[in-house]
């Protein structure tokens, strides 16, 4: 028999019977992942009993997101999560996956984004920053999450027609959100046992999957431009049949929007109060920057220009925390760093490896806004990629960093939020890579 290509690859040391390299991700996902630049450029890995092939440097990453797309599917998590997601943008593949980009991009075009800050997310911060009192201790990493939810959930369904499933999204999302990892990497026989795990996401799953139909329903008989994502959604048609999308693809799209927009969101947001708080030089200049161009007032999508020091902090906070690790596998036979791949093969990007690369970004473990300052050296394509890039580049990679910028600078402008001392915070292995959790006191900034 040929050998197989594969096995030139280096392995990365450390790798244990089943567990494979499981028990150091989950020790120190964030060091892992950026030692394994040390081991080469494409390294062998072992999640569980299953071989990944990673690359560690830009180049290289850049080919399998954007160069060499085409030769890639989104790979076994993404084929795990299908029950939940159906055949929605994140998951589907090949030509169908770009029929629906195409038709779903346009809900994300800087107009309609204008009015998104304008209708949700100007006014639902503000309405969190009313919550609040001085001396008030709050998990904010919740408070986000909710705050999170809710923008995303009026982002999509602006009108009457969605109350009820607003109330259900903010009851079913975070459970299903709780479990969605546990599912990817189980297997079949794991999905199907009656453990609390699975009744609870079959169930907030069963739960959505009831509801949203009838808002779809109704909005497409309402016919309107309400200027919320459904209507974009509602009023696409496909280039080259001219045909809308069915009700059932609708769905897939709105749970996937639901479920990949508002966790990554809040947890980004999570990370740059805690951040800030750990930080009192960065603290104190987002602080005077947010009082001379808000005054005490809500931030607005005009607004965002000015905040051009609270944007660095949002991309510093993307750098260090981005979401885990983007995985692919292969279509077709593919030529990476000079080993041949087969059809197949699991492939994976890591932002934590390419953050935290000395050549780009000197000292990486420091958190330091000022490497994103006006003027500051271009960097190589694919080596700061917290939205992923090429052909699956995050569809919320305008409005997500915008979102954060308004929600952050409307809290600061009435609040400080000070670290509860001795409450040790640090990435929970997920997903989004979340705090384990944030409780900080409410001090009044003014009066
Ligand atoms: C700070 C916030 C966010 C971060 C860090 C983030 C990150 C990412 C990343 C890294 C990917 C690429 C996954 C891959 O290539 O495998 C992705 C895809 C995606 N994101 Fe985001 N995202 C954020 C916010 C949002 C928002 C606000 C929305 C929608 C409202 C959204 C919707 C999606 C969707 C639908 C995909 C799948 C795209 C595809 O597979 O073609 N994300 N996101």
């Amino acid at each position: 028999m040929p050998a197989d290509p594969r096995d030139q690859v280096r392995a990365v040391p450390g790798r244990l019977p089943l567990l494979g390299h499981s028990v150091s991700l989950l020790r120190g996902p964030v060091k892992f992942l950026a030692s394994l630049r040390s081991h080469g450029e494409l390294v062998r890995l072992h999640l569980g009993p299953l071989p990944v092939y990673l690359v560690t440097t830009p180049e290289l990453a850049w080919q399998i997101l954007a160069v060499d797309a085409d030769k890639f599917d989104k790979g076994i998590v993404f084929d795990k999560m299908r029950p939940l997601f159906g055949d929605g943008i994140a998951t589907s593949n090949g030509e169908f996956n770009r029929r629906q980009r195409r038709m779903v991009l346009p809900a994300f075009s800087r107009g309609r984004i204008a009015g998104y800050a304008a209708s949700t997310v100007t006014p639902l911060a503000a309405r969190l920053a009313d919550s609040w009192c001085h001396g008030q201790v709050v998990a904010l990493d919740e408070e986000l999450q909710d705050l999170a939810l809710s923008v995303s959930g009026q982002t999509l369904f602006s009108t009457e027609l969605g109350r009820e499933v607003l109330d259900e999204i903010q009851r079913s999302i975070p459970i299903m959100l709780d479990y969605v990892l546990v599912r990817a990497f189980s297997s079949k026989v794991i999905e199907k046992l009656p453990i609390k795990a699975n009744r609870e996401f079959d169930a907030a799953a069963a739960r959505l999957r009831k509801v949203i139909p009838d808002v779809i329903v109704n909005a497409r008989a309402d016919g309107g431009d309400h200027g919320d994502l459904l209507s974009t959604l509602l009023l696409a048609t496909d280039e080259d049949t001219g045909e809308p999308m069915t009700d059932e693809q609708i769905h897939d799209e709105v749970i996937t929007i639901l479920t990949t927009g508002a966790e990554t969101t809040a947890v980004a947001l999570a990370w740059f109060f805690h951040e800030i708080g750990q930080h009192g030089d960065i603290e104190r200049r987002f602080h005077a920057e947010v009082d001379e161009v808000l005054g005490g007032r809500p931030a607005t999508f005009d607004d965002v220009p000015r905040l051009g020091y609270t944007q660095q902090i949002v991309n510093e906070v993307l750098r260090r925390n981005p979401p885990l690790i983007l995985m692919r596998r292969t279509r077709e036979t593919v030529d990476i760093a000079g080993v041949s791949l087969p059809p197949g093969t699991e492939v994976a990007v890591s932002q934590h490896t390419l953050h935290q690369d000395p050549r780009w970004f000197p000292d990486p473990a420091r958190f330091d806004p000022d490497r994103w300052a006006p003027g500051a050296a271009a960097l190589p394509k694919g080596a700061y990629i917290p939205f992923g890039a090429g052909a699956r580049l995050c569809p919320g990679h305008v409005f997500a960093p915008i979102e954060i910028t308004i929600a952050a600078a409307t809290l600061a402008a009435r609040w400080r939020l000070v670290p509860l001392p001795g409450k040790t915070v640090y990435p929970k292995i997920t997903a989004t890579m979340q705090p384990n959790r944030l409780p900080m006191t409410v001090i009044a900034r003014h009066e």
